[in-house]
């Protein structure tokens, strides 16, 4: 099966960069979002990064606007009962992504492929609220979407042998690089990222190294884009704090215990660059200052 058709659930840094991907590569996209002002954000969210791709000479100007517009984008689910696959990217709260799935699963025919972008829940606790829990798998997307190459394509139990082949293919159409994990915490890459991660900030914790030097030693060390605090304060010190939460309860393996440091720059509010401040200070556009 081949999909052309792709439903996007949630309008955010994720689910805009993997609409941004599909539309990029010829699919039909339609995304869904609680509110106007969400929508307005994943578009504005789209629009500069279809910028950059187009600057960097990695698209023409009017390739990007026929990649633009072949999305839509609403407040509803009308638009999903036609779609080949729909991908779920909306907050990591079980309870909002079973409800998102429930009203899919009414709407959309049983061919559809279910899958969720999640980073830290079980595949199978959603596939097993839908019919279709042999057509339900992970699709893990790595930020930012619209320049990391890696795509986790993640079977449950309960994923069809088939499913896994038909999403594989479609990773590779939308010109990315798959690979097929188990439905464990982490997948692969988060699995080793997130204890590294964690140790950056158990090294800072007992003096060993500043931020500064930490971050320094792993870009020039190991030739890594970002250092660990950088990439802290990227991707958010409560997605983190989230992620290591549920690490421990996976694995109850101490290493995997989010560190008294971050629990308490969380409770400060100190969240990376979306909210000004974590590791580093950052301004209005994103900057370290
Ligand atoms: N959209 C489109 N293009 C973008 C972009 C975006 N949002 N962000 C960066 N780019 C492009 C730039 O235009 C530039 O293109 P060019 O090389 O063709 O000119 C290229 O990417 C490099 O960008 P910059 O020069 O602005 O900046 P950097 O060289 O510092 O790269 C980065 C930025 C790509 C974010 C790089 O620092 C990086 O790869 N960092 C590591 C990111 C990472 O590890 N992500 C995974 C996080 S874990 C995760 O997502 C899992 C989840 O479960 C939490």
């Amino acid at each position: 099966m081949a999909i052309e058709r792709v439903g996007v659930v949630g309008f955010g840094a994720m689910g805009s960069g993997i609409a941004q991907v599909c539309a990029s590569a010829g699919c039909s996209v339609t995304v869904r979002e609680v509110d106007q002002a969400a929508i307005d954000r994943g578009w504005k969210g789209i629009d500069s990064s279809l910028a950059r791709v187009v600057k960097a000479g990695r698209m023409a100007e009017d390739e990007a606007k026929a990649a633009r517009a072949r999305i839509g984008a609403a407040t509803t689910f009308d638009a999903f009962a036609d779609r080949d696959l729909v991908i779920e990217a909306v907050l990591e709260i079980a309870d909002v992504k079973r409800k998102v799935f429930e009203e899919l699963d009414r709407l959309c025919p049983p061919s559809t492929i279910f899958a969720s972008n999640t980073s830290s829940l079980p595949i199978v606790d959603m596939a097993v609220t839908t019919k279709r829990p042999q057509r339900f798998a992970g699709l893990h997307f790595f930020n930012p979407a619209p320049v990391m190459p890696l795509v986790e394509v993640v079977q449950a139990v309960t994923t069809s042998d088939e499913t896994v082949a038909t999403l594989k293919a479609f990773v590779q159409r939308i010109g990315k690089v798959p690979v097929v994990s188990k439905d464990v915490a982490g997948f692969i890459v988060n699995r080793l990222l997130v204890p590294y991660m964690l140790d950056a900030i158990r090294v800072l914790e007992q003096g060993i190294a500043s931020v500064e030097d930490i971050d320094t030693a792993v870009k020039n060390g190991l030739r890594h884009p970002m250092g660990p605090f950088e990439l802290l304060d990227y991707t958010g010190l409560d997605i983190a704090y989230h992620v290591a939460n549920v690490f421990f309860e996976e694995f109850k393996e101490p290493r995997m215990a989010p560190p008294p440091l971050l629990k308490r720059m969380v409770a400060a509010g100190r969240l990376g660059k979306k909210t000004g401040r974590g590791f580093y200070e950052w301004d209005d556009k994103g900057i370290k200052k």
